[in-house]
Parts: structure tokens; C-alpha cells; sequence
């Protein structure tokens, strides 16, 4: 979203307002449950798990989900369970996707990387781990919101399915495939839309479930997820070109050096930030449409596509 003067100012220190709720919100709860688990657990491996969960993230998923819950009427602070349950599928996929099968990387938000710090067969089973995890931060997210079985159920099978084959995991297989190709740019939006774009959607989806939106609101949440998703893999791509391993707490350049296929490789830098602001503009459009208020969504697509880390 290209915006000047003293509106982009306001929009970014609004996003930074809603991320860093988001962030405290989110690392609180996760610090209870990584607690709780290492105990459980025990040993090395609940030691790596409380690791990988606690590692400190952006939480825009988080801010996606609340601000996608309170658009839609939502206003209970438990809505937070429910975001700190897509953040631990998330943080499942970054322990794997570090992995020397994968993106053979060192550094994660700004710490060594779960196998660096324990090692690959720790690392690989706390990923999986987190797994059911994610579903019992979430089931006790929604007892807390006082939402039914049923509403539990249809965010159980959206969260799942955005990390399953037809989303995140599918998105990294096809990932891996084209490692040294030159994709279509149709092929690549399969993969940006399934790796990444799946969960950054769900998580707007569950926001307006939790505050049980009808399906009108779902539907202008869910065409607002797919665009912001897309374009924050955009702004992924640009950042692994352009900017430094200290500012983005990972190795810069992993994507040049595993030859990966990206909109930098495909459109160049320029273009690819043109087609990251225009996807935030659309995904406004979507919510605008729909009556749906989209003040904080909007700040949020702003920053999606526009970030420095
Ligand atoms: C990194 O996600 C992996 C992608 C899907 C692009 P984030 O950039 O959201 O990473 P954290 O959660 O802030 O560390
Ligand atoms: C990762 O994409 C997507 C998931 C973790 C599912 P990238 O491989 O580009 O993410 P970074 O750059 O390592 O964070
Ligand atoms: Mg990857
Ligand atoms: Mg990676
Ligand atoms: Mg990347």
C-alpha cells in the first residue's frame, strides 16, 4: 500500500499498537503452556519444545486473528488463546522448515534454530509434537470463549487443513520441488498461497468464527486472508533479498544461495512490492465491500506489505 506523509506514519505506529498487543498477549500464554508442556513432557525434549515455543515472533497472525475478531463484533480478551493456537502451528512449521532437509538454516528470530541448539532428531519430534499441541491450546481457547462443539470443531478442521497438504505442508513440498526451477508465476502463487498465505488466511477466518460472524462476514474475512497472505510471502521474498540477517533475525540471502523460486527471482524486487501493495489495497476492497470495518485489518495489510522485518 503506498501511502505518504503523515497517513503512513499513523497507519504504521497503528500496526505497531496492534502487534505489540498481540506480541504480549501471545508470548504470555505461550510462556504458560511451554511451562506447563516442559514439565509434562520432561527431559531434552520438553526442554526443545518450550524452545521453539517461546521463541519471540511478530505475532501477525496473532494481530490478524484479534483484529479480525473484533471487526466482527468479538470483544473477549480469551480470543487470545485462540491466536496463541495458530502461532504454535506456526512455530511447528519454522521448526521444520529449518531443518537440514529443508532450508538448512542456523538463526531464527534472532536465536539459533531449534536443531541448532538441541539437534535434528529433537528438533524434528518437538515439531511434530506441537502439532497436538496447537489443538489443545485451541480447544481450550474456545471453552474460554463459551463457543459450542461444533464452532470448536469447524476452527479445529480450518486451522488443520490451512497446515495440512492442501495449505502449509502441501506449499512447502512444492517449495522444495522448485528449488533451482523457474516456476510459472501462476505455479508460484500456488506455492506462496499454500506455504504461507493458508495460515495467515485461516487466521482471519477463526478471528470472525470466535466471534461467530455469519457467513458474509467469513467470506469477506477469508478473500481478505487469501491477499494479505500472499503478499506477506511477497514482502518475505523482497526482505531475504533486501535486507540484513540482524534486521530480519534470519540468514539474509538463503533464498539466492538455495536457489529457490520467489517474486524477486520472477519480477525482480520492484515489481514484486507493486504486487504485494496492490494484493493489501484488494484485500481492503474485500472487507469494504462486505461492510465489514476495516480500519485495524487495513492497518495491518498496510504493514504486511510494506514491512522492514
Ligand atoms: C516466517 O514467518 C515464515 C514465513 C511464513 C514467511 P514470519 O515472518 O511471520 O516469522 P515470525 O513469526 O515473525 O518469526
Ligand atoms: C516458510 O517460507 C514458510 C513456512 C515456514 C511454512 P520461508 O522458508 O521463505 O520462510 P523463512 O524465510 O525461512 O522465514
Ligand atoms: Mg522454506
Ligand atoms: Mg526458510
Ligand atoms: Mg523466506
Amino acid at each position: 500500500m503506498t501511502t505518504s506523509g503523515a497517513g503512513a506514519d499513523l497507519t504504521s505506529s497503528a500496526a505497531t499498537d496492534l502487534l505489540r498487543d498481540a506480541r504480549e498477549r501471545t508470548d504470555a500464554l505461550l510462556a504458560e503452556w511451554s511451562e506447563r508442556l516442559a514439565e509434562e513432557i520432561g527431559g531434552r525434549h520438553g526442554q526443545a519444545l518450550a524452545y521453539a515455543l517461546r521463541t519471540p515472533g511478530k505475532r501477525v497472525r496473532a494481530a490478524l486473528l484479534a483484529a479480525a475478531f473484533r471487526a466482527v463484533g468479538g470483544t473477549s480478551p480469551a480470543v487470545a488463546g485462540v491466536a496463541a493456537a495458530v502461532e504454535t502451528v506456526h512455530a511447528y512449521s519454522l521448526v521444520h522448515d529449518d531443518l537440514p532437509c529443508m532450508d538448512d538454516d542456523d538463526v531464527r528470530r534472532g536465536r539459533p534454530t531449534t536443531h541448532r541448539q538441541f539437534d535434528v532428531p529433537t528438533a524434528t519430534r518437538v515439531g511434530f509434537l506441537l502439532v497436538p499441541v496447537a489443538a489443545r491450546v485451541l480447544a481450550t481457547a474456545a471453552a474460554a470463549l463459551g463457543l459450542s462443539e461444533s464452532t470448536l470443531g469447524r476452527m479445529a478442521a480450518e486451522l488443520f487443513e490451512a497446515g495440512g497438504i492442501e495449505g502449509m505442508v502441501g506449499g512447502q513440498w512444492l517449495d522444495l520441488e522448485a528449488e533451482r526451477r523457474t516456476l510459472t508465476l501462476p505455479q508460484l502463487i500456488a506455492v506462496h498461497r499454500g506455504k504461507t498465505g493458508a495460515l495467515i488466511r485461516a487466521s482471519c477466518i477463526l478471528g470472525g468464527m470466535a466471534a461467530e460472524a455469519d457467513p458474509a462476514q467469513v467470506a469477506a474475512l477469508t478473500a481478505f486472508g487469501e491477499d494479505v497472505g500472499l503478499a506477506y510471502q511477497i514482502a518475505d521474498d523482497v526482505l531475504d533479498c533486501t535486507g540484513t540477517s540482524e534486521e530480519l533475525g534470519k540468514t539474509a540471502g538463503r533464498d539466492a544461495a538455495l536457489a529457490k523460486s520467489t517474486y524477486v527471482g520472477l519480477l525482480g524486487v520492484d515489481q514484486a512490492r507493486t504486487e504485494a501493495d496492490g494484493l493489501a489495497r484488494r484485500a481492503v476492497d474485500h472487507l469494504n465491500r462486505a461492510g465489514v470495518p476495516s480500519g485495524a485489518l487495513g492497518m495491518l495489510a498496510g504493514y504486511i506489505a510494506s514491512r522492514t522485518s
